[in-house]
């Protein structure tokens, strides 16, 4: 089964309107005829309109970093799948560990926003990941099991479909200590041995599974390498065009 690789840029809460234009038309220009390869860039909500409108015509796909599970009403601060949709968002990045760790978020919560984001036709970025402590204790696998159960709870398998997976262990989130190759692909391939039990071969084969974690150009092609590791969600080094379009060129390095 090949699956194509799946690069994204998470950039949190990074970029002005201005800034996130500036970016956004480097990159435009540094990816210009890369194939082989998808490429999203996650800005803050701010900027998604005026970069949807400068990578228009690009091969380049637009992701927000959240959605709330609602469609409209009394939620002050949340924003919806049909808003998301509305001003050309593709993906959405959901259960982020930052989310999770500062803002409350819960498997429940986050399966609950996966469930409403792809039946409003959106795309999910599905973050999972242990923490310093859990792997410490050796509980990686039973935190990343109960996540995935969790979090894709009640999804048939054509809505699986619409799922994009990122591990990211959050020990290795903005710290600089990426996982080495090895000890991403053990926890990818559970994952995918894990999607087979909940669904079939066929699909697990189909599901891509992106790493995240101080992913940088130095150390992607290792990290692609490996049979289970389909693409990657980048944080730092997505902010900058140039070490962006080194990770999605990583053929090329
Ligand atoms: P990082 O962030 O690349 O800065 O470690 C990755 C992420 O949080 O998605």
């Amino acid at each position: 089964m090949v699956r194509l690789p799946f690069i994204a840029g998470n950039w949190k809460m990074n970029k002005t309107v201005r800034e996130a234009v500036d970016l956004v038309k480097e990159l435009k220009a540094t990816l210009s005829g890369v194939k082989g390869v998808e490429v999203a860039v996650a800005p803050p909500f701010t900027a998604l309109d005026a970069v949807r409108r400068e990578i228009e015509g690009s091969s380049i796909l637009l992701a927000a970093q959240n959605v709330y599970w609602e469609e409209k009403g009394a939620f002050t601060g949340e924003i919806s799948s049909l808003m998301l949709k509305e001003v050309g968002c593709h993906y959405v990045i959901i259960g982020h560990s930052e989310r999770r760790q500062f803002f409350g978020e819960t498997d429940e919560t986050v399966s609950r926003r996966i469930k409403t984001a792809l039946t409003q036709g959106l795309k999910v970025m599905f973050c999972i990941g242990e923490t310093l402590k859990e792997r410490e204790e050796g509980k990686t696998f039973s935190v990343i099991e109960r996540q995935v159960e969790v979090g894709l709870k009640g999804l048939g398998p054509q809505e699986l479909r619409g799922i994009t997976v990122a591990y990211e262990p959050v020990w290795a989130i903005g710290t600089g200590k990426t996982a080495t190759p090895d000890q991403a692909e053990e926890v990818h391939r559970y994952v995918r041995g894990k999607l087979e039990g909940l669904y079939s071969k066929i699909i697990s084969e189909e599901i891509r599974i992106q790493y995240g974690g101080s992913v940088t150009p130095e150390n992607i092609k290792g990290l692609m390498a490996q049979p289970n590791i389909d693409g990657a969600l980048v944080g730092g080094a997505s902010l900058k065009a140039e070490s962006f379009s080194k990770i999605v060129r990583f053929r090329e390095l």
